[in-house]
Order: structure tokens, then sequence, then C-alpha cells
């Protein structure tokens, strides 16, 4: 017998992250108003474990998370004060991302569920960042989101939960895999985008000019690709670099790439306008390990007051991965009633919206 909570009553739900490199296991309580609180959150990154292969390597990222999940999920209990009967489900990423680590974090959330007799929410990653807001904030959609990481790089107008449009994309890389592979080719360290901002403080944005992809056109799409190669290729001709052109080559590259990022945002707003018609509330929401980027922040900051939006960035551990978002988003479903099978999938390609049509081009990432 599975115990399903009545609706209207106060949730506490366990969150279980292993998409990718974090391994991470949270409480968060959601009262019957909608009002979030997390009661515990732990995170373990698994950057050591990749640093020497310069990137993430599924099968140590999946063996990193079986060895830690049940340690980190014993932590986020006994840190939030609850038992695993007082809980009123489980909730873990069933998807997008690498399948090791998904099964993992699946497998270990369904066998709590089914001993405990307690409801099972298998969620989607993408949805509980662009949820998260609603737990940091209280906010309620419609609202735009900018969810920039190192897998994903989207912009989404959120119209409620469940209900997502995307309305742009990347074409080739994600903005955090631009900044990682810029650090890895000017032997920055990883992960790479803090690196390159620490060197671009040093740098002259304007000494080198490096395209700003796709800016300019009427879709809300992103594409790094060329940049990188651009940057790539400057590089090259500057052998041997010296300190000031690494810094100056992160300025220039980070210049470009985030006006590329508030030109297509700039791009977003005006769809979403068009979709919500006149009188919407005219919100940005970012989220994502690159929202800490305090250039991308600047320039946002600006683009919001130009258009009359409010701009809402989540505190920077709530918006890289993190346990607590999943179980924000488990407990959002659970007090919908909706509630997952055990025989749920893990699913590495989860498009938040099903309707998407392909972007330009090849390779284009859910
Ligand atoms: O959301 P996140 O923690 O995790 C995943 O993508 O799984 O995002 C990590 C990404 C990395 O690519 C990292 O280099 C990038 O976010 N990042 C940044 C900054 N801090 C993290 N990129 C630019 N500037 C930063 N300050
Ligand atoms: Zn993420």
């Amino acid at each position: 017998m599975i115990d399903v909570p009545p609706t209207g009553s106060p949730l506490i739900v366990l969150g279980i992250e292993t998409s990718c490199d974090e391994t991470a296991a949270s409480v968060v309580e959601r009262l019957p108003d909608g009002a979030g609180r997390i009661l515990s959150n732990v995170v373990r990154s698994q950057w050591e474990e990749h640093r020497k292969f310069g990137g993430v390597v599924p099968e140590i990222a999946a063996r990193a998370h079986v060895s830690c999940l049940d340690l980190l999920i014993g932590e986020a209990l006994a840190g939030s004060g609850r038992s695993l009967a007082e809980l009123s489900g489980v909730a873990a990423t069933a998807g997008p991302g690498l399948v090791g680590g998904l099964v993992v974090g699946m497998v270990t959330g369904k066998a709590l569920a089914m001993a405990s007799g307690k409801p099972f929410v298998a969620v989607n990653h993408l949805e509980a960042h662009a949820l998260t807001v609603g737990l940091t904030e209280g906010l309620r959609a419609p609202y735009l989101l900018l969810l920039v990481s190192g897998g994903h790089t989207q912009l989404l107008l959120v119209r409620g939960v469940g209900v997502y449009e995307r309305l742009g994309t990347t074409i080739d890389d994600a903005l955090g895999e631009a900044f990682d592979k810029t650090a890895k080719l000017l032997g920055l360290g990883q992960p790479g985008g803090p690196a390159v901002e620490r060197a671009a403080r040093s740098g002259d944005p304007a000494r080198f000019a490096f395209p700003r992809p796709l800016s300019g056109r009427a879709d809300a799409h992103f594409s790094f690709a060329g940049l990188k190669t651009a940057v790539r290729r400057k590089a090259i001709e500057l052998v041997p670099l010296t300190d000031r052109d690494i810094a100056d080559l992160c300025a220039s590259f980070q210049a470009a790439a985030m006006e590329a990022v508030t030109d297509r945002v700039g791009r977003a707003m005006e769809l979403a306008e068009q979709r919500l018609g006149p009188g919407a509330p005219r919100r940005l929401v970012v989220a994502g390990g690159v929202a800490a980027n305090a250039t991308l922040r600047a320039r946002l900051d600006a683009l919001v007051r130009s258009r009359g939006y409010s701009l809402h960035v989540p505190p920077a551990a709530l918006c890289t991965d993190n346990g607590a978002m999943i179980a924000w988003a488990g407990a959002e479903h659970l007090a919908r009633g909706a509630v997952d099978d055990l025989s749920a999938p893990a699913r590495p390609r989860w498009p938040l919206d099903q309707n998407a049509p392909a972007a330009i081009g090849a390779g284009v990432k859910a």
C-alpha cells in the first residue's frame, strides 16, 4: 500500500540528485499555502575525481554516486530531524542526464519509497531548476527562465507547474561547457567558468573582437561553437601565451559570450510578451551554475531595467545542481496528486517542452 498524502496537507519530501557530477540529497517541506522551507541540503561534488581527465567521465560519475549516495541521504535525513517514516514522498532525478548516475539515484529513491510505503516522484532536472524560485522566494508562474549550466542553455517560458514552452536552446555547446573548454584550452583549472571569470578580471575585453553568435536573429537560440573556435584560433596565433594574453582572451571571450546571451534573452522577452499578451508580469529568472558569473549578472541587470522586468536569481547553492530543487519539484507534483510508478524509467533525454521543434541544424540538445 502506498501512503499518498491527502491534498492540502503539508508535505515533507526527500530529493535525490545524481544526473551529472554532483551527488545530492535534501529534505524540503511544502506548506499547504505553497510556501517552502529547506530542512537539510547536502551536496558532494565530484570535481576531484574528474579533474585529471579535464571533464566529467560518465563511468566514474556513476561509481562515485554509488559510493556516497546512501551516506548523503542519511546525512540529509539526520539534518532535517525527520525519519523516513515521517516523509510524505521520495523524489529522484529521472533525467535528463548521464544514464549511469540517473539509474543510481532512481534505484535508490525507488527502494526507499518501496521500503517505507511512500509515493515516488520521478523528477525532470530542468523542471527542478525552473521551479526553484517557488521554493526560494515564492515566485509563481508565469516567468521567463534562462537556464545556463554545464549541460544546458535554454530559455523557457514557465506558464505553470508542468506547463513549459521552450523559446530557445543551444544548437551546439552549452554556455558553461564553452567556459570549461576555454579554460582547458588556456591551461586554467576546472570547473572552467570561475577560472575564466577570475582570469578575465585583469584582462581587456576589447582586445579581441570575437563573434557574438546568432545575435540579432529572430529566434531565441544560442550557439557557442564558433566563438570557441575563434578563441582557439587566436590563442594558437599568439603562442607562446603570456599571462596578459590569457587574461585578455578570457575577458574578450566572456564579453562576447555574455553579450550574445543577453541579446538572445532580449529576443526571448519579446517572444514571451507575444505569448502572454499585454499586462502579463515581466519577470526573468536565471538558474544554473553560470548564473554566478558577475558579467552575466551585470548585463542582465541592465537588460531587465531597460525592459521593465524584475530579475530573480536563487542563491548560488540553489542555482547549481542540488537535492533541494529535486525535493521541491517532487513536492509540487505530490501537492497536485501526481505520483510515479516504480517502473518509471531513467530518461537520459527528457525535453521539458515535448512540442518544441528542433532548432537549427543537427545536434540540438533537448
Ligand atoms: O549548474 P551546474 O553547477 O552544473 C551542471 O551543469 O551540471 O553548472 C556548472 C557549470 C560549469 O560549466 C561551470 O564552469 C559553470 O557552470 N560556471 C560558471 C561560473 N561558475 C560556474 N561559468 C561562468 N562563470 C562562473 N562564475
Ligand atoms: Zn543542473
